[in-house]
């Protein structure tokens, strides 16, 4: 299998509306990237999933081969070794579409000749959210969800970039989130 690019960066935009703070702190972290990384923005809104199907242990537990946004959702994740996840806080974890698009792995796990499980090793995986919160703790459901999602398919963990913000740029004022975005990356 050959090697990606390590510096390939997919931004998964999961949040509901468009202009949020989420991604706002997204590019600004992205914005300090080096200029020879490749960077890919999707967004979830644009590449709607129907609702997971279950069949891991119905007849022969096979997924089909991914068609449409699917497909344009796998490829991409196959393609980057660094996926972040750019979801506002939503109930104190992840959007419904980030979760979706989380849920469709276990599918993407059973696609004969995807190799997800092999390819998906040694990834990273990183976040970036905005709550209505100042207590960044209320965040944890959703960093552990990732982390923990992380650790299974056995990427590493990038870590979590956690802003401010409830109105649509309210994450402009987030001086310490933005100055934290600058060397996110690392
Ligand atoms: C469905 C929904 C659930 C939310 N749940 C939380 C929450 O649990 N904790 C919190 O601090 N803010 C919560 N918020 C507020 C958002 O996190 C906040 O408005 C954030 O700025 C939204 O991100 P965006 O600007 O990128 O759209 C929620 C907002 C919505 C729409």
């Amino acid at each position: 299998m050959p090697h990606d690019d390590p510096s390939t960066y997919l931004f998964l935009l999961a949040g509901a509306r468009e202009g949020g703070n989420t991604e706002t702190l997204a590019r600004a972290a992205a914005a300090e990237l080096p200029a020879h990384a490749k960077q890919t923005w999707l967004d979830l809104r644009e590449l709607p999933l129907a609702p997971f199907d279950d069949v891991r242990h119905a007849g022969d537990g096979v997924y089909p081969q991914p068609e449409g946004a699917e497909k344009i959702l796998l490829d991409a994740t196959l393609a980057a070794d660094n996926l972040v996840i750019v979801s506002p806080l939503y109930w104190y974890s992840v959007s419904a579409s980030a979760k979706l698009y989380l849920d469709y792995w276990a599918g993407w796990l059973r696609v004969p000749g995807a190799g997800f499980k092999a390819r998906m090793r040694g990834r990273t995986l990183w976040t970036v959210s905005v709550l209505s919160s100042t207590d960044h703790t209320t965040a944890d459901p959703l960093v552990g969800t990732l982390r923990l999602s992380a650790e299974y398919l056995k990427m590493n963990w990038g870590g979590a970039l956690l802003g401010y913000g409830n109105r649509p740029g309210d994450i402009t004022a987030d001086s310490e989130a933005l100055t934290r975005a600058k060397t996110f990356f690392g």
